[in-house]
């Protein structure tokens, strides 16, 4: 039995494919957290296509890789005790599996698990715009005690490159998932000017 934490994450075919690199340096970084990586076949194409990685600079991230088609890994069982999963970027579709407890893959299988044995499962969908589904499928997630986590920018700590917006959301879905970072925090507007 492990004595650290453990994470699921699970990287599909959405656009953000930062995000989740990010995210797995940063845990990396702390080393108080173990992680156990689901990339899906669209996942790793966009991975290639927007940062131009190979599949083993990205698999060299987590501790632990599954391939997606892997149903009968432990991570498709609630047995398998973890702290929770992200879904880092979470396209529609993955989401509507989700929505609709489909399980067809071992990503989608892990956050199913994670629901169910009530453990915190944050998504990080991106769309726009969204349609009615899109807008459903949330629901119900969220209904289902999952988080839905759109990685928005936030402008209010006036990032001065594209990695500290990046590493701001990176750090709110940590804090999500009750893994401690030491990020800069809002602390506060300095009064408006009157002149
Ligand atoms: C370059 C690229 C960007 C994409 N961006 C999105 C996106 O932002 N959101 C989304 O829901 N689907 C997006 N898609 C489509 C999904 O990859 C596609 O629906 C895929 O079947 C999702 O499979 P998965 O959920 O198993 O990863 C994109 C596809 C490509 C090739």
């Amino acid at each position: 039995m492990t004595s650290r934490q453990r994470l699921v994450v699970g990287i599909s075919g959405a656009t953000g494919a930062q995000y989740a690199i990010r995210l797995l340096e940063c845990v990396r970084e702390l080393g108080s957290v173990e992680t156990h990586l689901v990339v899906s076949p669209a996942g790793l194409l966009n991975i290639h296509h927007e940062l131009a990685l190979s599949r083993q600079a990205v698999h060299a991230l987590a501790d632990h890789v599954y391939s997606h088609r892997d149903v009968g890994a432990t991570l498709a069982s609630g047995s398998f005790v973890t702290a929770g999963m992200v879904i880092v970027p979470c396209s529609m579709r993955t989401l509507a599996a989700v929505a609709h407890g489909l399980s067809d893959n071992l990503l989608t299988r892990a956050a199913d698990v994670t629901l169910k044995e009530r453990r915190r499962l944050v998504m990080m969908v991106r769309e726009t715009p969204f349609n009615l589904a899109h807008l459903r499928n949330m629901t119900a997630v969220t209904e289902m005690g999952g988080v839905i986590f759109p990685p928005l920018p936030a402008f209010y700590m006036h990032p001065q490159s594209i990695t500290e917006m990046v590493d701001h959301t990176v750090y709110r879905v940590l804090d999500l998932l009750g893994i401690e970072v030491t990020n800069p925090r809002w602390s506060g507007m300095t009064p408006p000017c009157t002149s």
